[in-house]
């Protein structure tokens, strides 16, 4: 059965807004949200499949392992509920194991969110499946058929909790503590702290994958903003701060240059700066600790042999 998608207070911004308003800040940045337009998605999937990006399959080697150990741990009928919009493979992996029956799936992009369930109902018809439109940094409910199971299981893989500053991402975390209720589980990945040179990598491959993916964005200002950015005289830079343990994505200028956004001019220097992207690092410990002060009681911790990835059971 698959539900009409319930609506929760999600403000839908203007793109236009946000990027005259942020690109005038100092610091100026672009929020990564805008990253994702069609193109942008396509691009991400791609960068998902890349050589130095070793995020995506190494996470897939290790829900091999816990996907059969939480099924195993909490049997078939639970309710799971998935922080992005079940679009993913992992997705379905998930649902394949622990056999749940309802499914959750929670994101502000309500066009994809419909998609990605529309989708699974074809695959898993006798699923209860109720699209959620929601801010995960906001407060949200969840719908009673969810919260009425004994069983309630949160899903939030591929890292993403990485691209919350520590402040909100703590927000979230204790959200989600509350919107699943006592003696619900969360699983959860994080990307951990290695060599510079990998993260950096991951994040600037040598395919020029993420270079594209970042540029898109002024592809998608130039035609959604009447922008007009020379995407030449621009590059993507990936870079670890050690100090805050974050890869920060930025976009470049290669020149002294002016460009119209929106109908506003700005002006750049070469080697102007603006950020697009956070992904915070965490080690097993600063991950834990993130979750044991956010509400949540830290079970179990899966982990690639080269420690590089972990996924973490947590309990409320
Ligand atoms: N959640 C992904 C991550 O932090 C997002 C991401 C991967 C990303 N590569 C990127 C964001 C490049 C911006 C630019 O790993």
């Amino acid at each position: 059965m698959l539900k009409k998608k319930q609506l929760a207070d999600s403000a839908s911004d203007d793109f236009a807004e946000d990027v005259l308003r942020s690109l005038k800040a100092d610091p100026p940045s672009i929020s990564s949200k805008w990253l994702y337009d069609t193109q942008g998605s396509a691009l991400f999937e791609d960068i998902t499949q890349v050589e130095d990006y070793y995020l995506t399959r190494t996470e897939a080697a290790i829900f091999d392992e816990a996907f059969p150990a939480l099924a195993a741990m909490f049997g078939p009928g639970m309710a799971v509920t998935e922080f992005g919009s079940g679009a993913s493979i992992k997705t379905r992996r998930l649902l394949s194991a622990l056999a749940p029956d309802i499914y959750v799936p929670i994101d502000v992009a309500e066009e994809f969110l419909q998609d990605a369930a529309e989708d699974l109902h074809t695959l898993f018809p006798e699923l209860e499946i109720i699209p959620l439109v929601a801010d995960l940094t906001a407060p949200y409910e969840l719908p009673a058929a969810f919260t009425r199971k004994k069983r309630r299981l949160g899903f939030f893989p591929g890292s993403t909790i990485g691209n919350f500053p520590e402040d909100v991402a703590a927000r979230f975390l204790r959200g989600a503590r509350e919107a699943l209720g006592d003696g619900a589980h969360l699983l959860i990945s994080a990307d951990l702290v290695k060599k510079t040179e990998y993260l950096e990598r991951a994040y600037d491959d040598s395919e020029g994958v993420t270079q594209k993916f970042t540029l898109n964005l002024l592809e998608r200002m130039n035609k959604e903003l009447a922008a007009d950015f020379d995407i030449a005289k621009f590059r993507h830079v990936s870079m670890f701060n050690t100090q805050k343990s974050r890869i920060e994505i930025y976009i470049e200028s290669l020149a002294d240059q002016a460009v119209e956004v929106a109908g506003e001019t700005f002006a750049f220097v070469k080697g102007d700066r603006v950020r697009t992207e956070y992904s915070y690092k965490y080690t097993p410990g600063s991950f834990a600790q993130l979750l044991e002060k956010s509400g949540w009681h830290l079970k179990q911790t899966w982990m690639d042999p080269k420690g590089w990835f972990g996924v973490f059971l947590a309990s409320a």
